[in-house]
């Protein structure tokens, strides 16, 4: 499983990108707002510090409109995936990108049958938003099944299953016990997957006993 995180912070990229972990980057116009920074700058910036796809969203909501922004942002670095929304004009925009050789990533998904529109698109990822769908008490996690089983019938579909609006580390487990291909979270989520209170007892432990043979290493 790829793991993109879904930030617009330097500084939590740089952080991640030094452990050998991170795979990507997403961003979307909150995100940058959040930063409060320049948001070219930002995605350029950031395509320095981590080699893979990095998601860089248009605002336009029309197809010339967002053939311009997805040029202009595609021009940034070659490792920007532009990021189109899951409308019928993004489709179009989405089947431009990838028959000219861009990455795309068709986000604000939240049904199966907008994952399958996505793949005919030959979306290069298809971002379903779990964490969005259990605030309204809809089963996310049940999307990301349906989806990676109608992928699974059709095996000409490229599109990888991006899992988004990852909340909780047992989000990151479910979704890769389903095969999903990527997940984008936030830092503090990326990162508390390794805690485990035995972990933290254990090397107390061992490090209290090292101490008490005298040994040095
Ligand atoms: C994905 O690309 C989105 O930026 C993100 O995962 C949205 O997450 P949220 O629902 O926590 O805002």
């Amino acid at each position: 499983m790829k793991f993109f995180v879904d930030t617009a912070e330097l500084s939590e990229i740089r952080e991640l990108a030094e452990t050998g972990l991170l795979d990507g980057v997403t961003t979307n116009p909150s995100l940058i707002k959040k930063s409060g920074r320049d948001f070219k700058k930002t995605i350029a910036e950031i395509c320095e510090i981590v080699s893979g796809p990095v998601s860089a969203e248009v605002v336009a909501m029309d197809y010339e409109g967002m053939i311009l922004q997805g040029e202009e942002l595609s021009k940034i670095a070659p490792n920007v995936a532009i990021k189109v929304p899951l409308t019928m004009e993004g489709l179009r925009a989405c089947k431009y990108f990838t028959t000219t050789g861009r990455m795309v990533n068709v986000t604000l998904c939240f049904s199966a049958s907008q994952a399958l529109l996505a793949a005919k698109a030959g979306a290069t990822f298809i971002s379903p938003f779990v964490g969005r769908l259990d605030d309204i008490s809809q089963d996310g996690m049940q999307l990301i099944a349906d989806i990676m089983a109608i992928y699974g019938q059709y095996p000409e579909f490229t599109t990888e299953v991006l899992v988004a609006s990852v909340r909780h580390p047992m989000h990151i487990v479910e979704a890769a016990k389903l095969g999903a291909h990527v997940m984008t979270a936030p830092a503090n989520v990326i990162k508390a997957l390794v805690n485990h209170p035995l972990t933290d007892k254990g090397l107390a432990q061992f490090l209290k006993d090292w101490e008490a043979t005298g040994q040095k290493l």
